[in-house]
């Protein structure tokens, strides 16, 4: 298998609060890597320390074999790198179609400018059209994007990331907060991607799903590795089973 993205030394600290203190990983073409931990553990930290959010306090990010690390994350979505967010931040006053025309631009420019500049030529309006029904937003293409449910949303998230053909989907805690149709909505969206062949990084909090849609897990937990393998050599982890005993449900 050939590597994608590879993690050295990775550390994120915020003033005193180590919140990532030394992490390395490999991900692979093609794999669905899950990355889990207990709420608080580094998982969105790590993500945006990788995506160029935050420029990492050391180590380095290497994308198909060149350091990234520090880029700014619009470069970094330029290099092939998608990611959502926990929280969705959606362009409340457009529709859900215009949201992804919004980000198909990101190669060209970034967040509402594309919108303006770019705005819907044919091409773009066609790739947005093959994305929304790809992720299965038909019903909702035309409704604002203030006026849809939270698993729509979430939706729109992964659609807006995919707009951009990414090479690498980073996808933060897409279930957290749905319903349990919701959940398997999204969990079946996300095992269709798998398929595609489409490489992901996927934070998840619930274990079941992770165990049902990932090659691979790595563990974090208080800003470090304490497990990795697949599924099942993680259901069985002594140090994992005792990471996630004791938490409180959320
Ligand atoms: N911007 C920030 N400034 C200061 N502390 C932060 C910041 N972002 C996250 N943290 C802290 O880093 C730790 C990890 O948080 P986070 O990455 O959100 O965890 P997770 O996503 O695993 O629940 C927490 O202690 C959190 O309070
Ligand atoms: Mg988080």
């Amino acid at each position: 298998m050939k590597e994608l993205m590879r993690i050295e030394g990775l550390k994120m600290y915020f003033g005193g609060l180590k919140a990532i203190d030394g992490f390395d990983l490999s991900i692979y073409e093609k794999e669905t890597l899950g990355i889990i931990g207990p709420n608080g553990a580094g998982k969105t930290t790590l993500f945006n320390a990788i995506c160029g959010v935050y420029t990492p306090t050391a180590g380095k990010v290497i994308f198909e074999g060149k350091e990234v690390q520090g880029t700014p994350a619009h470069e970094m979505a330029k290099k092939g790198i998608a990611r959502t967010f926990q929280i969705s931040k959606p362009l409340a006053g457009l529709t859900i179609f215009d949201n992804v025309v919004a980000a198909a631009g990101v190669h060209e420019y970034t967040g509402i400018a594309s919108y303006f500049h770019k705005a819907k030529t044919k091409e773009v309006e066609d790739k947005v059209e093959q994305v929304i029904r790809r992720v299965g937003l038909e019903s909702v293409a035309n409704k604002k994007a203030s006026d849809v449910s939270l698993g729509f949303l979430r939706r729109l998230e992964i659609a807006r990331a995919l707009v951009t053909e990414p090479k690498l989907i980073m996808l933060d805690e897409p279930c957290a907060g749905l319903s349990n149709f919701a959940i398997n909505e999204i969990t079946a969206l996300v095992m269709q991607l798998k398929s595609e062949g489409q490489s992901i990084v996927l934070i998840e909090h619930n274990l079941p799903i992770t165990m049902k849609v990932c090659d691979r897990i790595t563990v974090l937990s208080y800003g470090k590795k304490i497990a990795e393998g697949t599924p099942e050599e993680v259901k069985n982890d002594k140090q994992v089973i005792e990471a996630y005993l004791g938490e409180e449900d959320d």
